[in-house]
């Protein structure tokens, strides 16, 4: 097939007419995210959580470090591909502290893995928690959408910029923002490879 063929049938991330060179960080992504999203208990979230990445992700989120002060995430954060090094990290605090947490079956574990998978998909934005709702208004139809909104929303815990941003409530919500919170600690260090 040629080049020009392949990128017609191509069809990954949000831009279709990007070229390979441009994907490159698309996949590279993916390939350090897919063990977490295969870890996802329930198959439906799973589904909600590859359909998240593979179409309404935007293209950004591949490439920009956590933090753009460099003031809040760990040196493994910052350079090229840091969000996407930052959201596994979180995910792997989540993994480590489920069996804290026997009250968490398989549906809140898929819950918690998927929020916290999508977390910081508008970053740089400070308003970024509220905005993934918006960014992922397609798969409105899945059933737990809502709640994976909310704790998406409420992640960033008591830096809820001047109350613009909603605060933890709900068991899962705190876990959430728990597990952001340990992994965003400049002077934590986790292995992640
Ligand atoms: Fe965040
Ligand atoms: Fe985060």
């Amino acid at each position: 097939m040629s080049q020009e063929k392949l990128e017609k049938n191509t069809t990954v991330g949000t831009k279709e007419n990007l070229n390979s060179l441009d994907r490159f960080p698309y996949f590279k992504g993916m390939k350090e995210l897919s063990p977490i999203i295969d870890s996802i208990p329930q198959y439906s979230i799973r589904n909600f959580v590859v359909t998240a990445f593979a179409k309404y992700v935007p293209p950004e989120f591949w490439i920009l470090p956590a933090s753009m002060s460099g003031k809040f995430h760990p040196d493994m954060d910052k350079g090229l591909g840091g969000l996407v090094r930052h959201t596994k990290a979180d995910c792997l605090v989540a993994l480590d502290l489920f069996p804290l947490y026997p009250g968490f079956d398989e549906y809140h574990q898929s819950l918690i893995l998927a929020a916290l998978l999508l977390h910081d998909i508008c970053k740089p934005d400070i308003l970024h928690p509220i905005q993934v709702a918006k960014q992922l208004w397609p798969l409105r139809g899945y059933d737990f959408y809502p709640t994976i909104i909310n704790l998406i929303e409420s992640h960033m815990g008591q830096w809820d910029q001047k109350g613009k941003l909603p605060r933890p409530k709900t068991n899962i919500q705190k876990f959430v923002h728990l597990c952001d919170y340990i992994a965003s600690r400049n002077d934590i260090s986790l292995k992640l490879y």
